[in-house]
């Protein structure tokens, strides 16, 4: 055996995708982030923690009953996760994925804030991927601050209307929260507007006070509308495969070009 841990491997950059707010693109977001991720030669992990399972349904998979998901780090600790890890072996552009568990909306047992922070700390992960991705559900509960705790970076996609504008800051308290924590990992935090019109005057004023409030530096550039996100949704395929040459696959194409510079990701 050489001396050196398996822990030597630099660990992965880990990316929460989230918001208090149900419907604002968090799941559209995750799974073509992470997609791109992988189009980018980044070796990406998808972890679905949100119990709708929508970012495994993004690609047709959904968890049946007693098979190994994400969530059970909850019930049978960090060690449960890299089981749950589905490898994306042969498919070419899809990223490796942990599923959600649909059948217990709320988690029980171990909620620990470390708990996901322990689930990732492992060989295999260390060694596998560089960035893991993780959709989150619309809540602000135990397991949002678990993600969080784990996070590098949040992304908090938000549709720019004026009833966002509360989602954003409730998640904000969230985030500072988790930074004032120990030893926090969390130093990053990224607002993408998503189904955005700039003909839309609300859209633009919207954008415009959280730029005043949370600074120029952290809006991303938006994510204009396009009903094929939801097609490739529904297809279980990525934008980039489903319409390459349309908006969707063009916005998140810059987004994970600006996320791969940004956070400097694969460096
Ligand atoms: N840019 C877009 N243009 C058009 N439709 C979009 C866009 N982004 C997302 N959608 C659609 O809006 C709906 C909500 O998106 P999504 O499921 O990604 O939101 P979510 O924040 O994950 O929701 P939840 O809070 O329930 O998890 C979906 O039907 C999705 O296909
Ligand atoms: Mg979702």
């Amino acid at each position: 055996m050489s001396g050196f841990s398996d822990l030597d491997a630099a660990p992965p950059f880990v990316i929460a995708v989230a918001n208090r707010k149900g419907g604002t693109g968090k799941t559209t977001t995750a799974v073509n982030l992470a997609a791109g991720l992988v189009r980018h030669g980044l070796r990406t992990l998808l972890i679905d923690f949100d119990s709708q399972g929508h970012a495994g349904l993004a690609f047709g998979l959904i968890a049946g009953r007693n098979e190994p998901t994400a969530h059970d780090v909850f019930s049978t600790g960090p060690e449960a996760l890299e089981h749950a890890i589905i490898a994306a072996t042969g498919k070419t552009g899809l990223p490796d994925l942990a599923l959600a568990d649909i059948r217990s909306p709320h988690p029980a047992g171990i909620l620990a804030p470390d708990l996901l922070v322990r689930a990732l700390d492992v060989p295999r992960i260390r060694e596998s991927y560089d960035v893991v991705v993780i959709d989150t559900p619309p809540s602000l509960d135990a397991l949002m601050v678990t993600a969080l705790t784990a996070a590098n970076a949040a992304i908090v996609p938000f549709v720019p209307h004026p009833l966002s504008f509360e989602g954003v800051r409730q998640f904000s308290r969230v985030f500072f929260s988790v930074r004032l924590g120990a030893e926090p990992r969390l130093r990053h935090v990224a607002l993408l507007p998503v189904m955005a019109s700039s003909n839309v005057l609300v859209h633009r004023r919207m954008i415009e006070s959280l730029r005043q409030e949370f600074g120029n530096e952290r809006i991303l550039d938006p994510i204009r509308s396009d009903i094929r996100l939801a097609e490739a949704f529904a297809a279980h395929q990525p934008i980039f495969d489903y319409t390459p040459s349309g908006r969707g696959a063009q916005d998140y194409a810059g987004l994970t070009e600006a996320i791969v510079l940004r956070w400097g990701l694969g460096s």
